[in-house]
């Protein structure tokens, strides 16, 4: 039985709960993990996957059919953190063969001229930092225990076009491209495959406010706004969290054998190169 960590996946709603959920359905030993309490004001608890929510996640994921899942607290933007995850998976089921980056900040969003410092650096240390560290600590055990592995970096639309007031936003995510690609080439040589997957509007926990926060940029109400976004999308609605889920699950199957280095749209076509 294969074991996935998922990154960011302890919030109701999330894309991360809709991982966590696909993979168990689909067999997987099931890591959950999230920052779990609030920490400052980047980190408020109106934005982040709190240990009770996770705790419901796990539950669930337990309930589907032959389900095998814990919860791991774990803060991305630390090294030790990173590496404790890894560890309690290891001491649950034994191996690690998917790793999925999904923790991520959307919500300090400000104009470019003012960005604060204080803002750059908790998105970057998030969405990129985050990333480098679980990767790597991911890495070091599929290399160790053998037979390949597959990581996949839950990047963006804003990893391929640019948005305002998301300087911070869209530098990680084009940085985590970067960081595919480059460890892609790395790591081959042991089997293990490196993708991203580009969503772009989900209203999830994170989605909603970024609907607010836009909506309320271009003096529109949250219906209208919304209506917009379906309007201009070729196949006519947003996301939903199981079609990542579901690009992800290809992307971590045997089916995904000879893909690597790759960042897939996952769009509705809004999304070309
Ligand atoms: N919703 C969208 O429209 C959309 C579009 C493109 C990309 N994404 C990306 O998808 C991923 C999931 O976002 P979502 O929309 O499900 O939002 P979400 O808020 O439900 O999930 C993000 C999770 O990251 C966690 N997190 C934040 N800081 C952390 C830290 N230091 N350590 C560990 N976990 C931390 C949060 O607690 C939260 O559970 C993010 O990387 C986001 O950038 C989302």
């Amino acid at each position: 039985m294969k074991t996935v960590i998922i990154t960011g996946s302890g919030r109701k709603k999330g894309i991360g709960e809709a991982l966590a959920l696909r993979f168990a359905a689909e067999g997987y030993n099931v890591v959950v993990s999230d920052i779990g309490v609030a920490q400052g004001k980047e980190f408020a608890a109106e934005h982040i996957g709190n240990t009770a929510e996770m705790d419901e996640i796990v539950l669930a994921c337990q309930e589907v059919a032959g389900g095998r899942a814990i919860g791991v607290v774990c803060d991305v933007r630390s090294a030790e953190s990173c590496q404790n995850l890894i560890q309690k998976a290891v001491e649950a089921f034994g191996r690690v063969d998917v790793l999925i980056n999904n923790a991520g900040v959307g919500y300090l969003m400000e104009p470019f001229v003012d960005f604060k410092e204080e803002s750059w650096d908790a998105v970057l240390n998030v969405n990129l930092k985050g990333a480098f560290l679980c990767s790597q600590a991911a890495a070091r055990q599929m290399i160790a225990q053998g037979g390949g592995g597959s990581i996949i970096n839950i990047a963006s639309q804003a990893a391929k076009s640019g948005f305002p007031f998301a300087a911070a936003y869209t530098a990680s995510k084009h940085g985590l491209v970067g960081l595919t690609r480059s460890n892609a080439v790395e790591l081959g040589k042991f089997g293990i495959r490196v993708n991203a997957v580009c969503p772009n509007h989900i209203t999830t926990g994170l989605g909603d406010w970024q609907n607010k926060f836009f909506a309320e940029k271009l003096g529109l109400d949250y219906d209208t706004y919304l209506q917009g976004i379906k309007d201009r999308n070729p196949l006519g609605r947003t996301g939903a969290v199981d079609d990542i889920a579901k690009a992800c699950a290809f992307l971590a199957s045997d089916q995904a054998s000879y893909i690597t280095g790759e960042a897939m749209n996952v769009s509705g076509g809004e999304e070309y190169h």
